[in-house]
C-alpha cells in the first residue's frame, strides 16, 4: 500500500501536536516526513525545547527515543515505529557492569568522573548523573572530556572505545594516558601502574556499522581518487580516523560536504543510507562516495509502513516510557551535557 500520502494527511490533520523527528540515518521515505532530522545532540536539544507537540514520534533507535522521552514534559508521549530498533552498542555496558567498573576505578583514588555516551540506556545515564558525570554526543564529547579535565578530574568514558580514544587524541592526551576496560568475564582491565597514568580509560565498546571502516579502504581511495577527501563518524576505530582528513558527528559530516566546493569529491565513512542520502542531494555538484558499504539494521527497521501503522492506530506498545526513579539521576547527566554544548 502507498504509505506517503495517508501519512502526510495525517500530519495535517494532527497539525502542531504532532512532531515527528528523524535520526539523519533514517530512510529517505521516512526522512520526508520529519518535522526535523538532526543528529543525536540536535534531536535531544528539540525533544528538550519542544513544549506544544503531544505525541512526539521518533524515527532513530530506542536509546535516542529514550532520551528525548526523560527530555519532554510530563504531558507529552514519545512513541517508536519500531520499538525493537536497539543500537547494539548501548547494551554492550550493563548497570552491573559498570557499577563493578566504577567501584574499581574510585579504589585506585577518587578523582574520576563518568562520561556517557548518549548510545547508552537509561539505566547508565542515570548511573552517570547520580556519580556527578555527564553524557555526551559525539559532536560534543571534546567539550565535555575538557569539563571534566577542568575540574582536575579523569574521564571514566563508555562505552564506546572509539569515540573515547578518538576524542583523548584530538584533545592532544598521549596513548599511554588513555587505558581501555574489557569488562567481559576474563577481559583485560587496566593494572595498577596503567590506572596511575590514565587520564581517560574507555570502555570496550564498539558499533560494528563503524568498526567496519580501516585503513585498507582509506589507502585504496587514496590511490584511486587522489583528489577527494575523506570524512568519518568518529566511531571509526583510531586509525581509520586519523588517516582521514577529517571526522565528525552526522550534522557535522553534512555540514563538512554542504561547504565542500563545486566538482569536489567526498567520500564518507558511515552509515550507507546516510551517505546515498547525501549524494543523492548533492548530485551534480559535489561527488559523495560511500567509503564502504555499511548498513545500520536497526536504523533500518524503521519504515514508512510501520510509520504509517503507528500514526493510525497509537499502540500503547509502542510508548517509550522510563521509570521516574531512572529518568531523574539520567535527566541530570542529559541536562548537563545540553548546557555544556
Ligand atoms: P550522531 O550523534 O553523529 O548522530 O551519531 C549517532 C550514532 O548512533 C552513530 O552511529
Ligand atoms: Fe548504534 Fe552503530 Fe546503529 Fe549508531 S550505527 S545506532 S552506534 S548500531
Amino acid at each position: 500500500m502507498e504509505a506517503g500520502k495517508p501519512i502526510e494527511d495525517i500530519r495535517r490533520e494532527w497539525g502542531r501536536r504532532l512532531l515527528i523527528l528523524a535520526h539523519h540515518y533514517q530512510r529517505p521515505s521516512v526522512v520526508a516526513h520529519a518535522d526535523a532530522i538532526g543528529d543525536s545532540l540536535e534531536l535531544a536539544r528539540l525533544a528538550a525545547r519542544e513544549k506544544e507537540a503531544e505525541r512526539i514520534v521518533f524515527c532513530g533507535v530506542h536509546f535516542m527515543a529514550e532520551t528525548a522521552e526523560m527530555l519532554t514534559a510530563e504531558d507529552q508521549t514519545v512513541y517508536m515505529p519500531d520499538v525493537r530498533a536497539g543500537c547494539p552498542m548501548a547494551d554492550m555496558a550493563t548497570e552491573e557492569q559498570v557499577r563493578v567498573a566504577w567501584s574499581a576505578l574510585c579504589e585506585q583514588g577518587g578523582d574520576w568522573l563518568p562520561v556517557v555516551y548518549v548510545n547508552s540506556s537509561a539505566a547508565i545515564k542515570a548511573f552517570c548523573g547520580e556519580a556527578g558525570g555527564s553524557a555526551c554526543t559525539s559532536s560534543n564529547a571534546a567539550k565535555v572530556f575538557e569539563w571534566v579535565f577542568g575540574q582536575g578530574k579523569r574521564v571514566f568514558f563508555l562505552p564506546d572505545e572509539h569515540l573515547g580514544v578518538n576524542t583523548a587524541a584530538d584533545l592532544g592526551i598521549p596513548d599511554g594516558a588513555v587505558a581501555v576496560y574489557d569488562p567481559e568475564p576474563g577481559g583485560t582491565r587496566p593494572g595498577r601502574a596503567a590506572l596511575r597514568a590514565a587520564r581517560v580509560v574507555v570502555w570496550k565498546g564498539y558499533c560494528h556499522v563503524h568498526t567496519s571502516f580501516g585503513i585498507d579502504q582509506i589507502r585504496a581511495v587514496r590511490e584511486r581518487l587522489p583528489e577527494a577527501k575523506i570524512i568519518v563518524h568518529p566511531e571509526v576505530p583510531r586509525e581509520a580516523a586519523r588517516a582521514a582528513d577529517a571526522h565528525g558527528s552526522t550534522a557535522q559530516i553534512v555540514r563538512y560536504v554542504k561547504d565542500a566546493p563545486r566538482g569536489s569529491t567526498i567520500v564518507i565513512g558511515t552509515e550507507l543510507h546516510f551517505v546515498s542520502r547525501l549524494a543523492d542531494e548533492h548530485a551534480g555538484r559535489v561527488a559523495v562516495r560511500a567509503l564502504a558499504q555499511s548498513v545500520c539494521g536497526n536504523m533500518a527497521r524503521t519504515t514508512e509502513q510501520n510509520l504509517l501503522a503507528l500514526l493510525q492506530s497509537w499502540p500503547d506498545e509502542n510508548i517509550v516510557r522510563v521509570r521516574e526513579q531512572t529518568a531523574r539521576p539520567a535527566r541530570a547527566c542529559l541536562e548537563r551535557m545540553l548546557e555544556l554544548g
